[in-house]
């Protein structure tokens, strides 16, 4: 990978695998990372694959995931859980914008609380459509612009100021189901809902896990 595709966000990749990724757990996140992967067979690619959270809950229908991860430090301790996941792992650097794999490669592409983070979601999402066999799907898991107007508010301020800076370039309030259909998918499925449920609602609670399909 070419030193200007690298993403380099030491504090939060120590901060992602030490406490909220653990803290995501405990509030059940595993349950959708499951739902997320339900029935996925073939040869898979996941980009902005973190440290591996997903890797324990691919099918053994699943052949061969390839992992792209920009970040050197989550890259390392993905390439960890990759030797420990049911299926063969291999964990590459790249970035979601120009996957590292041929053209109609891939039976699946997976995105999971990844295209909030990454600096350009159209060429992200054109290039996983790239790299997918004509009818292949894309699995999507992530948190997204919110239905009221009054917390989309909430998500411009904050996606303006702090937040990219402290959560590793994540923004709260984009538009993630119409980029998909912008990129030329096809939603086939989509549940809607807030994660996790607290008291007072995050601005990055709005979440979408669905399919989208690559059309011929
Ligand atoms: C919130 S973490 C989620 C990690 C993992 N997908 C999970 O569910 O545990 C966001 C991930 O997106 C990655 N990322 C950021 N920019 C990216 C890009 N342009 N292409 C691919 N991944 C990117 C980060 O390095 C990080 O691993």
């Amino acid at each position: 990978m070419a030193a200007q595709e690298a993403v380099r966000h030491p504090v939060f990749a120590r901060l992602w695998s030490k406490a909220i990724g653990p803290a995501l757990e405990r509030a059940g996140v595993t349950e959708h990372r499951r739902r997320l992967l339900a029935g996925l067979s073939g040869e898979v690619v996941e980009v902005g694959a973190g440290n591996g959270l997903n890797f324990a809950h691919y099918p053994p229908e699943v052949t061969r995931v390839l992992a792209v991860e920009p970040e050197p430090d989550l890259r390392a301790l993905a390439e960890e859980a990759a030797g420990a996941a049911p299926v063969p792992v291999e964990v590459v650097a790249g970035r979601a914008e120009r996957v590292p794999a041929a053209e109609e490669s891939f039976d699946a592409a997976v995105v999971c609380l990844t295209l909030c983070s990454v600096a350009n979601q159209h060429a992200a999402l054109t290039d996983l459509w790239r790299v997918l066999r004509p009818g292949g799907e894309l699995r999507f898991f992530e948190h997204v612009q919110a239905e009221s107007p009054r917390m989309r508010q909430v998500q411009r301020a904050v996606d303006a100021t702090f937040w990219p800076l402290l959560a590793g370039g994540c923004h709260t309030g984009r538009d993630t189901r119409s980029a998909i259909e912008a990129a030329g998918f096809t939603i086939t499925g989509l549940d809607a809902f807030p994660f996790p449920e607290t008291r007072v609602p995050s601005p990055s609670a709005s979440h979408i896990l669905g399919t989208a399909v690559r059309g011929r």
